[in-house]
């Protein structure tokens, strides 16, 4: 640390969700010397994060259980005491909530900023000294001008203002839900946006304390923000690409899984992202393309524009391709029968469902009238209820007896369960129980002919073909 970065004590985090959790659990573990609040205005996901059974923290991620049960009540600490805790801070990370906007201008596309600005204007009222604020959330580039607005009102000669000054940093997140410990811990890289010296030294000592130095990059403030915004647009661009050559590879009779390992060992190309699926679901990858889009077209970029909203489109096409095939594959109709969804989380190892692929095709198959018998081992009855934006059937035997056509689902307890009596099922998500099931077993329990459809190519191929079920494989042009 160079002598004119301010040494930090104490951080706030502003945001007690997928990312805060996590990110300040990690910070917390890795410098004892720092004490850790995490605020939220929501007190159930408080009194979750506070839950003495380390099962119930309000975010399923591997590990994340072993950080909180080491450091919470040492240095770790979740409350809803926003103004005190925003006070007491030296670093005020903000890592709220930034969805995009579903009315008004830029809606469907911009970010909805109402949440950071919100939260800045807390910390503008409740800091007191100098406050280094973070942007820890995924932010439009030049947001940071609206943060340092709002804070500069407050600053310096307001009366009652108490000299208190502020510098503002870009520090964007770039952990993946599932593997959020192990990418918090061994950082590809730290990326550091911001023009004060002192206050980009102060946030890069603390990560000095466990991420190799050649890893801290620093940079101005708006490269940091699009960074951002880019490396999202690029992985999401990747799965597209893998998608539109699996559709292709299932027209030809190329295999996707073959076609991904040969461009992969181009080391131009690398190896990574490069599995097809039912597209790409999470919070982010979505959101944050639109918000390109949006953003290029307000500068007048519209090819560019265009360019990265077709990525969206065929994320979009590949969901309802996955259920058109479903019912092509099922003689044409799925109304009354029963189709197991085998995963409904947006990936493996998260309980996150937000834009989950399954969404998408469940409901494009109740439209069609299906009868759905759902399993994910993380994601709750509750949860599949609002995303589906309907109650679930009040059991098997009612939903059986229902002959009205009209589409029902309900949750099961295991993959056995879910498939009894289906005549398919479709594998959603690659959780990985669903990589060693039993096929022989299940398929007795199935009414023939009956259907697996693999939309993340982990069945046991060999398995299924000799348990007797017909088998779709993504991106396989020889199942199916
Ligand atoms: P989240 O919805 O899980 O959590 C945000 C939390 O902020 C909520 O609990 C909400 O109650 C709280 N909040 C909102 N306004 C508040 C206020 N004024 N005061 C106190 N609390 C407030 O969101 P998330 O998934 O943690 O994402 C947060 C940001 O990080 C987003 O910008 C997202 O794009 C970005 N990001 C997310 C991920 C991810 O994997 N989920 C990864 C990288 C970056
Ligand atoms: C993604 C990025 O990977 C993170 O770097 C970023 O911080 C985060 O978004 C964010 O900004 O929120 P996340 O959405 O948690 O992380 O998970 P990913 O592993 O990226 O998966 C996203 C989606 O793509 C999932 O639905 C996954 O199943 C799908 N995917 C991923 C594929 O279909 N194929 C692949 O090869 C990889």
């Amino acid at each position: 640390m160079t002598s004119s970065a301010p040494e930090i004590r104490t951080i706030c985090c502003i945001g007690a969700g997928y990312v805060g959790g996590p990110t300040m659990a990690v910070i917390a573990d890795r410098c004892p010397q720092i004490r850790v609040t995490v605020v939220d205005l929501n007190e159930v996901r408080i009194a979750a994060w506070n839950a003495a059974d380390l099962s119930k923290l309000p975010v399923y991620e591997p590990g994340l259980d072993a950080v909180v049960g080491r450091c919470r009540g040492r240095n770790l600490f979740f409350t809803t005491a926003v103004e005190e805790s925003i006070a007491g801070a030296d670093m005020v990370f903000l890592s709220v909530n930034t969805p995009t906007k579903t009315k008004g201008l830029g809606a469907g596309q911009a970010s909805d900023l109402r949440w950071v600005e919100a939260s800045a204007r807390q910390v503008a009222a409740c800091a007191q000294g100098h406050t280094i604020v973070v942007e820890k959330s995924t932010l439009p580039v030049r947001t940071a001008e609206t943060v340092k607005a709002i804070l500069s009102a407050a600053q310096g000669s307001v009366e009652g203002s108490h000299g208190k000054t502020f510098s503002v940093l870009s520090n964007p997140e770039f952990l993946a839900e599932g593997t959020a410990i192990g990418d918090l811990e061994q950082p590809d890289r730290v990326l550091i946006g911001g023009e004060a010296p002192a206050a980009i030294e102060a946030l890069a000592a603390i990560y000095a304390n466990w991420v190799p130095a050649d890893r801290i990059l620093r940079t101005n403030l708006w490269s940091s923000e699009l960074s951002k915004l880019t490396a999202n647009a690029f992985l999401a661009q990747r799965i597209s690409s893998i998608n539109s050559i699996a559709a292709f590879c299932e027209a030809t009779g190329a295999d996707v899984q073959e076609v991904a390992r040969a461009i992969g060992s181009d080391s131009r190309i690398g190896s990574k992202f490069l599995k097809a699926g039912p597209g790409f679901g999470g919070s982010c990858f979505q959101k944050d393309i639109l918000n390109l889009v949006y953003l290029c077209g307000h500068y007048g970029l519209h090819e560019v524009a265009a360019y990265w909203q077709s990525v969206v489109e065929l994320n979009t096409w590949q969901q309802h391709r996955i259920a058109r095939l479903v019912v092509n594959r099922l003689f044409g109709t799925v109304t009354g029968k029963r189709v197991a969804l085998l995963g409904f989380a947006f990936k493996a190892d998260t309980n996150d469902t937000r834009e989950a692929p399954a969404i998408r095709i469940a409901r494009d198959l109740l439209e069609e009238g299906a009868q759905l018998a759902i399993y994910d081992p993380k994601v709750s009855t509750a949860q599949m209820t609002s995303d589906l934006g309907r109650q679930p059937a009040a059991s098997q035997q009612k939903q059986a007896a229902d002959l009205s056509g009209e589409g029902s689902w309900l949750a099961c307890g295991s993959v056995a369960e879910a498939v009894h009596g289906a005549d398919a099922a479709v594998i959603l998500t690659e959780w990985q129980e669903f990589r060693g099931l039993p096929w022989q077993e299940l398929a007795a329990q199935m009414r023939q002919p009956a259907w697996l459809f693999d939309a993340r190519a982990v069945a046991d191929v060999e398995a299924v073909r000799q348990a007797g079920l017909r088998l779709w494989r993504v991106g396989d042009g020889q199942q199916g």
